[in-house]
């Protein structure tokens, strides 16, 4: 498994104010941090990144969601990081997700659900490059 994972803090939890526990969360995980930016998705970027739910029903809303406002971008290094950083979000719906999550801490609901996570080593990969260059991580911390 690989080191690096994409992961996002979503709109919905930057408008709040909630970011600054996801962050402390994240480190006090041990998440290396090699990369951040907060950034507004365009709807054409909304739309390409999440292309992949493209013929399912909250596609619409999702896309809408994650144009509405900035959200954290965030490249993390761990061992296994891909499934280490899934562990520490929780399941898709808040109402699932395991106690102590981050999901299950500040997710309002199932679509509005604070955090992204990738699913795969090579989504990882892709999703990274969408939005950093190589050059713009931090590496050798
Ligand atoms: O984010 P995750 O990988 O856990 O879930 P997904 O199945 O890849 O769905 C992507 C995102 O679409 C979710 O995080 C939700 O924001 C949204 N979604 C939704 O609004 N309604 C659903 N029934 C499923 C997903
Ligand atoms: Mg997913």
């Amino acid at each position: 498994m690989g080191n690096r994972t994409f992961a996002m803090i979503k709109p919905d939890a930057v408008e709040s104010g909630k970011w600054g526990k996801i962050i402390d969360h994240i480190i006090a995980e041990d998440y290396k941090i090699l990369g951040v930016k907060m950034q507004r998705m365009s709807e054409a970027e909304a739309r390409a990144f999440y292309a992949v739910h493209k013929e399912r029903p909250f596609y619409e809303e999702l896309v809408e969601f994650m144009s509405s406002g900035p959200s954290v971008l965030l490249v993390l290094e761990k061992a296994d990081a891909v499934p280490a950083w899934r562990d520490t979000i929780g399941a898709t719906d808040p109402a699932e997700a395991a106690a102590g999550t981050i999901r299950a801490k500040f997710a309002e609901n199932k679509g509005r659900n604070a955090v992204h996570g990738s699913d795969s080593d090579e989504n990882a990969q892709k999703e990274i490059a969408f939005f950093f260059s190589e050059a713009e991580l931090i590496l050798n911390q």
